[in-house]
């Protein structure tokens, strides 16, 4: 049997509408870490993925202190992450700031990938640019936008959602619109 090099994949959020890219994440070969509260939302993710590949982080990211403790004790286990797929509340993007900044702090010439995603009515530009970005990693991001049917929008399914993601993922364009975000008067009002 031969042996196969795990890549790490952090995923921040990972327990809501981004599971289902944990999952695949998974599959294509990545130890997933996943953030997130809920202890029991983070066990039904684990028990789809298999113990082997899954480390649940359960934290509040808000808690800038806390989720550095917790990380920096991976840290002493494992290499950096070689992904991370960052789902952040825009109160809490400071800890992904600072998650940025430990991840390039472990010292291997290697770059590492982060896909940010954004909801529908964020600037991509202004959002980039509010992060110190290290030279070592590379920064790109997806959006959720909305679709227009006829007259009317709605929003992303979870499914639309997931395969724009993972289209994202398997692409290097460094911004993916999932549906579109324009015009801004045609956003579903709820
Ligand atoms: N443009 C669009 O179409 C669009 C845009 C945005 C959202 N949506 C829809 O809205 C639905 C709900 O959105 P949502 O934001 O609730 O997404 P969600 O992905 O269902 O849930 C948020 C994720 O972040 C985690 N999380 C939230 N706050 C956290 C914190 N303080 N610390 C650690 N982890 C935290 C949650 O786990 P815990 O709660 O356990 O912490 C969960 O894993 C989505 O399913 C999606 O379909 C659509």
């Amino acid at each position: 049997m031969g042996w196969k090099l795990m890549r790490n994949a952090l995923v921040i959020g990972g327990t809501g509408m981004l599971a289902p890219i944990a999952v695949w994440l998974a599959k294509k070969d990545y130890h997933v870490y996943v953030i997130g509260r809920s202890n029991e939302r983070l066990e039904n993710l684990g028990s789809r993925i298999g113990k082997n590949n899954f480390t649940p982080i359960q934290v509040d990211y808000r808690d800038k202190q806390a989720l550095k403790k917790k990380l920096l004790s991976i840290k002493s286990e494992n290499a950096r992450f070689d992904l991370v797929l960052a789902w952040v509340r825009t109160n809490a993007e400071a800890s992904l700031a600072e998650i940025i900044k430990l991840n390039s702090s472990k010292g291997t010439n290697s770059s590492w990938s982060l896909l940010h995603v954004l909801g529908s009515q964020r600037n991509p530009y202004e959002t980039m640019n509010s992060f110190e970005i290290p030279a070592d990693c590379i920064y790109r991001q997806v959006q959720l936008g909305f679709k227009i049917e006829g007259e009317v929008s709605r929003w992303l399914t979870n499914e639309e959602i997931s395969s724009g993601v993972i289209g994202a993922l398997s692409n290097s364009s460094p911004l993916n619109i999932i549906g579109q975000t324009e015009p801004p008067e045609m956003r579903p009002r709820y």
